[in-house]
């Protein structure tokens, strides 16, 4: 586990931006696709973010967005690791300063009929989706703020079933209970926790996940989108900002709730 090695001085917070400059958000999953662009997104708008990934290719992008001058620390973790998730946050707690947000975004699919599927495959799947948000929520309880926001990256199939997904929705419905479970938990100290869900976003994963298919690569895609009446995939920009709406204070008064990202796949 390696230390903080760069902090930076937030900029003041940019004209209408809805989070406050001393606001400290964690991101998980953040070296790549959604959690990436919503590091980005909070950084722009004047969050201080902490980033974890276990891909150390999370550095790279807590560098581009201090360049770009905003205020980032990226922290190598696997967060299905206990010990790991707790160096990160001792070295995170550096400021002193409480989290305002939490998104635990880290997540792994696999495409698998449940009759192949290995112990080893289907806890490595459990671990991170859903051991992962429970060791960083329990993690940050002590160090979020009253009033903090929490936000748990599920998928359609926290609510839809597929064929060959089993773990995944397992693990992704789990999140659902999880959130709505901390939701009413937690409510006391008005930290809300709610889920994201999106559909089918243009990342490393949904490209994995499309040449696991038996089908053409090709084929994979044109199903995937013509699953979604928008008909096509999200970006990850776009689910980071209603990410960002999320767990803002616009959605005050929301919590315990899944929000869809999902051009329609499940109306
Ligand atoms: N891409 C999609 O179509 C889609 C759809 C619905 C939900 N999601 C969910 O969105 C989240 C982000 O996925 P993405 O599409 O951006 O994928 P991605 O593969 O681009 O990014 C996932 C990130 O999580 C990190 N990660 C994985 N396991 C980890 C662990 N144990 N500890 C720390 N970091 C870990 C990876 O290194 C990677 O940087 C996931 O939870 C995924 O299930 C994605």
């Amino acid at each position: 586990m390696a230390s903080m090695t760069h902090t930076a001085t937030c900029l003041p917070t940019p004209e209408g931006a809805l989070v406050r400059s001393s606001q400290r958000v964690l991101i998980t999953g953040a070296a790549s696709g959604i959690g990436r662009a919503g590091a980005h997104l909070f950084a722009e708008r004047g969050a201080n973010v902490i980033l974890l990934d276990r891909d150390p290719g999370g550095e790279e992008v807590a560098a581009k967005i201090r360049a770009a001058g905003g205020c980032a620390t990226f922290l190598p973790c696997d967060v299905s690791d206990e010990r790991q998730v707790a160096e990160a946050f001792a070295a995170a707690d550096g400021s002193g300063q409480p989290l305002t947000g939490l998104w635990s975004n880290a997540g792994v699919a696999h495409f698998q009929s449940l009759a192949e599927t290995s112990l080893e495959a289907w806890n490595a799947i459990i671990a991170t989706n859903l051991t992962g948000a429970f060791l960083v929520t329990r993690t940050a309880l002590p160090v979020l703020a009253d009033g903090a926001s929490i936000l748990y990256t599920g998928s359609i199939s926290s609510v839809r079933a597929a064929a060959n997904f089993g773990p995944y929705c397992a693990s992704k419905g789990g999140l659902l209970m999880l959130a709505k479970s901390m939701a009413i938990e937690l409510a006391p100290r008005r930290i809300r926790v709610n889920v994201i869900a999106p559909g089918a976003v243009d990342t490393p994963m949904q490209h994995a996940d499309m040449m696991s298919r038996p089908v053409s690569y090709n084929q994979a895609v044109a199903e995937e989108i013509a699953a979604h009446p928008l008909g096509r995939y999200a970006s990850p920009e776009e689910v980071a900002e209603s990410a960002y709406f999320l767990m803002s204070e616009r959605a005050s008064f929301t919590t315990g709730t899944i929000l869809m990202v999902d051009g329609g796949f499940s109306a």
